[in-house]
This record gives C-alpha cells, structure tokens and sequence, in this order.
C-alpha cells in the first residue's frame, strides 16, 4: 500500500460490532437512504452543480460504489472490495478535479443529506468529521 492509499486515521470502519457507525444508521436500508438522498440533492440542488459536472450523465453506478463502499467504511459488510478489490479512492479519484471548493461541496451535500435523513448529533459531528477527512485528502489540484 502506498502513503496515497493509506487511508486517514479517522476512518470510522472499526470497530466492528453493534455500535458501529453502520448499525446506528438502520444497517443497509439507511445508508441505501442516505447514499439515494445525497445523489438526489447532488441532481437537484444548483449549491452541488460543480461536482454533479464531474460525474457521468446518470447517477445509478455512482450511488452503488458509493453504497457498497460505505456500508464497510462505516463498519458493515464490505460490499466493495468484494467487487472490486482495495478501494484505491484517492488514485480513483485523480481524474477527477478536486480542489477545496469541490471538497466543500461534496461535504455540504453530504451533510445535507444526512440532516435530511435525520442523522443527530453526536453522530452527525462524528461522521463529518469522518467524511471531512477522507474528503480532504482526495484533493489532487491547487486552488486557484
Ligand atoms: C472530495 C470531493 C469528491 C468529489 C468531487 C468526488 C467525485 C467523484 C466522482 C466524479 C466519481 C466517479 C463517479 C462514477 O464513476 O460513477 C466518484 C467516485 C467515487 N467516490 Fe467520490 N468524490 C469526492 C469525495 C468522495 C468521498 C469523501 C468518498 C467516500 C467517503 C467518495 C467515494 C467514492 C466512491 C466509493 C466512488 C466509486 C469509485 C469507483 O469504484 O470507481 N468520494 N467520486
């Protein structure tokens, strides 16, 4: 594993068990519901135009990988390295522009959706910070 596909250290996949990140969102069903409401927002909210850009013209794969990811980064079943092995997420996202300002609305409308899905403190602050991490880290331009 290289230092880019190592991920941050505040990744929320362990532990495992009934406490997990995971179980605490109703298991499949509710990150299914949360990954569905962030892809709606993302084709709907003007806020998330920039990197609605980025992805392809339907949605439908993009809300699967996000899916089966996150059921194993928040301490579920690893659906995704099922399928396709180590997610690699930063080396899969260098064709992709991500400066801060794509980060930041990636993070927004992810914390919209999970407000809309109502997700309460303290696992609200617990996941952002999560996300925030991993967000960061795939930034890969300068900003201008
Ligand atoms: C920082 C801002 C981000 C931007 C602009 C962004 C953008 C994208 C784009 C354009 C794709 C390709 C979609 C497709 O092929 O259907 C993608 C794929 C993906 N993203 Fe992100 N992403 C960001 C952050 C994140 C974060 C924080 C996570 C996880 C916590 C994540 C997880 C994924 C996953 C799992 C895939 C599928 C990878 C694959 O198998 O091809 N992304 N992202």
């Amino acid at each position: 594993m290289t230092a880019a596909d190592k991920p941050p250290a505040d990744d929320p996949a362990t532990p495992h068990g009934p406490d997990t990140p995971f179980h605490q969102l109703g298991g499949e069903p509710g990150v299914r519901e949360l990954v569905d409401r962030f892809y709606d927002l993302m084709a709907i909210d003007e806020r998330f135009l920039r990197i609605r850009a980025l992805h392809p013209n339907t949605l439908d794969d993009s809300r699967d990988k996000l899916f089966w990811f996150l059921c194993g980064w928040l301490g579920g079943p690893p659906h995704y390295e099922a399928r396709f092995g180590h997610p690699r997420l930063r080396a899969r996202h260098l064709p992709f522009p991500i400066a801060s300002r794509e980060r930041d609305e990636w993070l927004l409308c992810m914390a919209q959706a999970m407000s809309d899905r109502g997700v309460v403190s303290p696992l609200f602050e617990r996941l952002l910070q999560s996300f925030h991490g991993t967000a960061d880290w795939m930034r890969n331009r300068p900003d201008v």
